[in-house]
């Protein structure tokens, strides 16, 4: 068995797309991933944006996405990591450390930033097991009619 770890391209958009449907369901929030197949193949060859998808024998597991971004406090470029995900039967074998390690060589020496739910404690203690440090903060949302 073998499981690698390569950049998505405009072909992946339906897999990543079933992908970030499991992600959002396991996050009670399935009515929110509502992007077409055809608006994300243009997302994934935008090249701001970045998608690694880890497979094993050909078989997609998991992924991980970010938006390259700049913070205006420090004028320095960051990436912005949107989602991380490793389907159920395949957690706990490594694939998310080496999804976050992947994720840190393209970062190429710049800061990798992300949120995560205050409920996903366990998520939460990946994150800190690998090294990165977990602060709160809330989100606000405004959407005006
Ligand atoms: C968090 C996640 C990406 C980690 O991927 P993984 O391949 O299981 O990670 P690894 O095998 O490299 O490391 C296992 C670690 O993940 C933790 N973990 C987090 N959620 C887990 C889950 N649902 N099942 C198994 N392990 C989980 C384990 O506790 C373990 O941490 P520990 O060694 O500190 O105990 C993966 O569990 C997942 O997709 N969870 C559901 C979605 C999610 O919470 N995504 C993050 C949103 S911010």
């Amino acid at each position: 068995m073998t499981t690698a770890i390569r950049r998505a391209t405009a072909d992946d958009a339906s897999t990543l797309r079933a992908l970030m449907r499991e992600l959002a369901d396991y996050q009670s929030q399935a009515a929110e991933v509502t992007v077409s197949a055809g608006r994300l193949e243009e997302l994934l060859a935008r090249p701001d944006i970045g998608y690694l998808i880890a497979e094993r024998d050909g078989a997609p597991i998991g992924y991980v996405s970010w938006v390259e971004r700049v913070s205006l406090w420090t004028g320095q470029d960051y990436l912005a990591l949107d989602d991380l995900y490793v389907c159920s039967g395949e957690r706990g074998a490594g694939v998310g450390e080496r999804l976050m390690r992947a994720v840190s060589e393209a970062a190429k020496g710049r800061v990798i930033r992300w949120e995560v739910a205050e409920a996903n404690v366990a998520a939460q203690r990946f994150y800190q097991r690998i090294g990165a440090t977990v602060s709160t903060k809330k989100i606000c949302r405004w959407h005006v009619p």
